[in-house]
């Protein structure tokens, strides 16, 4: 399993050929960017996309968020484990039961399976919105942690959150439990719509260990200059 630090390339693109005509820019990089693969591009593209993109190097977060019940998620991820993805990822308000039955669907035969993560609540959920709509008493800082400890107890490798809330995440879990953060943005680009946001330098000091980056690499200019950047200030 991987524990390292790393940049995630977010491939929001509504194609294959798209997707592939922006992995073309990588190729003579002797660093293979890991990439995140979400909903649109999954719905669009299946696993063929999945594949080529493995084919050509890449390490891949598959980033699905399922919630259901345990007994599907369970058998959900057991199909997901067979595409030899390195990270898939699940909401922690499934329940502490849910998430123990998503990891033994993704452990294989022979015990391994790849990186297995919670959202705890997604960063465009207000706190009011929380507590008004889903009923969640309590402050949303208490809510996220609370969320982390569940899918610690629960077996999982770590959750998704803003680097702002990574290191009260560590502190909560621990320093092994990961922490992958959306929400980068450089210190001289926009912030588009995003509102909690911090650098690739920043997000190292603060602990994060993957930062989830889209915008800022692909609609770059250069893409492949951006990305080396993001490289040198979290991860080198
Ligand atoms: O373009 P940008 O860097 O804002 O992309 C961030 C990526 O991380 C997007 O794929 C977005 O859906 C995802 N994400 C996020 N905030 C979360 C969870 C996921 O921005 N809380």
């Amino acid at each position: 399993m991987t524990r390292e630090r790393d940049v995630i390339i977010a491939c929001d693109f509504a194609s294959a050929a798209d997707t592939l005509a922006f992995l073309d820019k990588f190729e003579n990089e002797s660093r293979k960017p890991f990439l995140k693969i979400g909903m649109e591009l999954y719905y669009a593209a299946g696993n063929d996309i999945v594949r080529e993109i493995k084919r050509r190097g890449h390490k891949i977060f598959l980033d699905l968020k399922l919630h259901d019940i345990p007994n599907t998620v369970r058998k959900a991820m057991k199909v997901l484990s067979a595409l030899d993805v390195d990270m898939v990822n699940v909401h922690a308000s499934g329940t502490t039961e849910m998430m123990k039955a998503a990891k033994e669907g993704l452990t294989r035969a022979d015990g391994t399976r790849p990186l297995l993560i919670a959202v705890t609540q997604l960063t465009s959920t207000s706190e009011q919105t929380m507590q008004q709509e889903l009923g969640i008493v309590g402050t949303i800082g208490d809510t996220i942690v609370k969320y982390a400890q569940n899918t610690r107890a629960a077996g999982l490798d770590g959750v998704v959150c803003s680097p702002l809330e990574a290191a009260i995440v560590k502190g909560a879990c621990g320093d092994d439990f990961l922490t992958i953060t959306p929400g980068i943005r450089f210190a001289d680009s926009a912030a588009d719509d995003q509102v909690r946001i911090t650098t690739p330098a920043r997000a190292k000091e603060i602990g994060s260990d993957f930062i989830v980056v889209g915008r800022p690499i692909t609609a770059a200019e250069d893409p492949v200059k951006a990305y080396r950047r993001c490289v040198e200030e979290f991860v080198d």
